[in-house]
């Protein structure tokens, strides 16, 4: 097993921005993980689990499909933040069924425990300033950022190939206080491989591809003839809204 090289910024910050496989949780079983996030429910709401669609005072619909140490399959959670209920069990085959990063993600309203990670592959992040303006931003210069990831093997569906098309790929913020911010963020979701994913292209209806998650860039720079350019005057903020569903928020940067 090689790990890629790690690759600096040639833009101002001299930064390593290869991405690395997700930290292992140490210690942490898929069980812990669930416990960490829920409260158990003694007398359950005569409600559907909406991930087995059984009902929440029968038993999960994973009973005898997952070996599950210690979890009974009457058990049911309520999860801390947002409130949403499911069979315990149920969350865990949801948790096993991931990435497995020691985060879970409510799949109701898609609140966020503990830290999301994606399934971006190994590749590279660069940015620099250039020294024209975007369309509607006419006092300031732009940021580029240059995203390279090669083809490769994939980690979660083990020896199976994917392709990369269209890399490097050329986005463009202009840098003025809130791009520099979304720039700020962009390089957390980068590290948390949150940019990309494998998956079927809209576009050309390949499968097994590195594709756009679901944070939006801007891939034309002086007019927007595919909808991916500028003028947008609520880019900035809708790449702001994108960035926090996954997790990704100015608290970030203050830790
Ligand atoms: N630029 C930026 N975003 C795009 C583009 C584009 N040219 N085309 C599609 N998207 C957005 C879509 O709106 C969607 O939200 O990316 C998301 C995923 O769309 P797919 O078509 O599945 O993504 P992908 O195959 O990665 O990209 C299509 O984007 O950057 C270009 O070179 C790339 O031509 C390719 C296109
Ligand atoms: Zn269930």
């Amino acid at each position: 097993r090689h790990r890629p090289r790690p690759s600096r910024c040639w833009g101002h910050c001299g930064q390593a921005l290869t991405a690395s496989p997700p930290l292992p949780t140490a210690g942490k079983t898929p069980e812990d993980v669930v416990r960490r996030y829920i409260q158990k429910v003694k007398n359950p709401p005569d409600e559907d689990c909406t991930i087995c669609m059984e009902r929440l005072v029968t038993s999960s619909g994973y009973e005898g499909v997952l070996s599950h140490r210690g979890i009974k399959p009457e058990l049911v959670g309520k999860l801390g933040k947002c409130g949403h209920m499911y069979h315990l069990l149920c969350l865990l085959a949801m948790y096993n069924n991931g990435n497995k990063d020691g985060s879970l993600q409510c799949p109701t309203c898609k609140a966020i425990y503990g830290e999301k990670t994606g399934t971006q592959p190994p590749g590279k992040m660069e940015f620099h300033l250039i020294p024209h303006s975007l369309p509607g931003y006419t006092d300031s210069k732009t940021i580029r950022i240059v995203y390279d990831i090669p083809t490769g093997i994939q980690h979660p569906n083990p020896g199976k190939k994917f392709t990369a098309r269209g890399f490097p790929r050329h986005c463009y913020l202009p840098d003025n206080e809130k791009g520099r911010k979304v720039l700020k963020l962009l390089i957390v979701a980068w590290d948390r491989r949150l940019i990309f994913t494998i998956g079927t292209s809209n576009t050309t209806g390949e499968s097994d591809t590195v594709v756009w998650n679901e944070i939006h860039h801007k891939t034309e720079f002086g007019s927007n003839l595919t909808g991916h350019g500028y003028p947008d005057p609520n880019y900035l903020d809708n790449v702001l809204a994108e960035l926090l569903a996954q997790g990704v928020s100015e608290a970030t940067l203050k830790d």
